[in-house]
């Protein structure tokens, strides 16, 4: 059994500014605009569609493994359904074909911390990072964000959560998360809640 790591607790002043929002969906309207927008982990694009039809986002970077093709029965076989034959990354090409022959959309595929590596340093204004939800993947995947998020920028973090109960699957967003706000003095904004508590976070540096 995996032991259980409790996450360190935040402090006061990284807690100040932040404000709870109902849904993930209702922190989409208060993203800055004209943004460079990175989502790491995409999977069929749910999210990404919002994203993109929001408007504020000038360029949108898609960074996935994209092999779910490998994995039809997942999500109750939903994927296999979704994918219709197609591989993951062919799937996503169809769904978002309009944004990318307006050139407005970017696929990176492979390992989260070795494409967002690729980017440019301070080139993205918002990161969603919701790929591997491990410790160990989580923290590695900031460790290279914070080099490439531009001046004032949010990294946003998805299933802000200890433990996957649908799955039994024990989490490393909620320590990883904690652990670089503390480290690196990166204050909350956004506390956003989700109906089975699978939280997202909305961090910014703090300027000093
Ligand atoms: C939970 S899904 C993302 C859901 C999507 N953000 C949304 O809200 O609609 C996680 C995705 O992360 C991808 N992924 C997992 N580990 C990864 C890694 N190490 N590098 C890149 N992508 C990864 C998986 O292929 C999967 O598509």
């Amino acid at each position: 059994m995996t032991e259980f790591k409790a996450a360190r607790v935040l402090p006061d002043h990284l807690l100040a500014n932040a404000r709870v929002l109902p849904t993930r969906n209702a922190l989409i309207p208060l993203l800055p605009r004209n943004i460079t927008f990175c989502e790491v982990g995409v999977a069929l694009g749910e999210y990404s569609e919002l994203v993109l039809d929001h408007g504020g986002v000038s360029k949108f970077i898609a960074i996935d493994l994209f092999t779910l093709h490998e994995y039809p029965e997942m999500w109750g076989g939903r994927i296999g359904t979704e994918l219709a034959g197609r591989t993951h990354a062919a799937y996503f090409r169809d769904r978002f074909a309009d944004e990318l022959a307006a050139d407005r959309l970017q696929l990176l595929e492979g390992n989260s911390t070795d494409m967002v590596s690729l980017l440019e340093d301070r080139s993205v204004d918002v990161f969603y990072v919701d790929a591997h939800h491990s410790y160990d993947a989580v923290a590695a995947e900031l460790a290279v964000i914070k080099d490439k998020i531009a001046p004032g920028g949010w990294i946003i973090l998805n299933d802000y959560i200890m433990h996957d109960y649908m799955t039994n699957t024990p989490y490393g967003v909620v320590q990883a998360t904690n652990d670089f706000m503390i480290d690196e003095n990166w204050e909350m904004l956004h506390f956003c809640l989700q109906s089975g508590m699978f939280c997202d976070v909305a961090i910014r540096k703090v300027v000093d």
